[in-house]
């Protein structure tokens, strides 16, 4: 396995499956890079903690990073290439072009700025490794609507690939910042994956997901449209921990 500091030092690769990712990995990452295993010649992890998409000052400076541990579990994963950069590589002192995107939902509106950072990271990453497929997570349902739609906006020559939400045994969706999470509040935040799920059945899903998640505080809870599925998607706080989740209504995840 690689570890590449620099986009320009990429080889570009006929066959190439890029799953971005901001470090951390648990099991929900690792189901991004088999996927993109199985389907690819090549197979590039990128590693950035993308200053840019943050919101909150604090969460940025709390995203746990631990570089050993990562390259340890993509190469196991079969991983070929890690880009790894540093900030003033891919944010150099002049850097003033962003992608915008104007359609990002609650999310979107719940955190003013964290899509353009997204979209501009990502946008970059397809340029500097031009792969085939990118794999995304639906865990992240209203990024995966952003990067299909910049995709589509701007012409760029990838295929996005969904991949189903990876869970623990009690329900709650891998998240980097379960981590934060006290038994108490992770009981509490228990309280989200299971009102999306009662609620996914009901007449009105998003009133009934309210409803139910009586003692949690949501951000929102909105429908989100995936290319002909509908996914129930909730964004709660508890304590100081944000954590998102969805559940497919109808349709078929690609
Ligand atoms: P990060 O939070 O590291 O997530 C990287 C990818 O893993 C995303 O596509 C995310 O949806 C997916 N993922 C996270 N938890 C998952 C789970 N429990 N099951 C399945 N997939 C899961 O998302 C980002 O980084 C960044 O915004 C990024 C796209 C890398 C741009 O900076």
């Amino acid at each position: 396995m690689k570890v590449v500091r620099t986009p320009a030092k990429l080889e570009r690769v006929p066959g190439t499956g890029l799953v971005p990712t901001m470090g951390a990995l648990h099991e929900g990452h690792l189901a991004l890079l088999r996927a993109a295993r199985a389907e690819n010649e090549s197979v590039v992890m990128s590693l950035f903690v993308n200053p840019a998409q943050f919101d909150e000052e604090a969460d940025l400076a709390a995203y746990p990073r631990d570089e050993a541990r990562d390259l340890e579990l993509a190469e196991a994963e079969g991983v070929d290439v890690v880009l790894a950069p540093d900030a003033d590589e891919l944010y150099p002192p002049g850097f003033s072009t962003w992608v915008e995107p104007t359609e990002a939902g609650a999310e979107g509106a719940a955190r003013p700025g964290h899509f353009r950072g997204v979209a501009t990271i990502c946008l970059k990453l397809f340029n500097a490794v031009r792969p085939d497929r990118a794999y995304f997570g639906q865990k992240d349902a209203r990024q995966v609507a952003v990067i299909r739609r910049l995709v589509r906006d701007l012409d760029v020559p990838v295929e996005v690939r969904v991949v189903p939400t990876v869970r623990d045994g009690d329900g709650l969706a891998l998240s980097s910042r379960n981590a934060r999470l006290s038994a108490a509040e992770r009981e509490l935040a228990l309280g989200l994956p299971r009102a999306l799920e009662s609620a996914a059945g009901a007449a009105d899903p998003v009133a009934a997901a309210r409803a139910s998640l009586n003692g949690l505080e949501p951000d929102y809870v909105e429908l989100v449209d995936l290319d002909g599925a509908t996914v129930l998607a909730a964004a709660v706080r508890v304590g100081s921990v944000r954590l998102l989740d969805n559940v497919l209504l109808k349709g078929e995840i690609r």
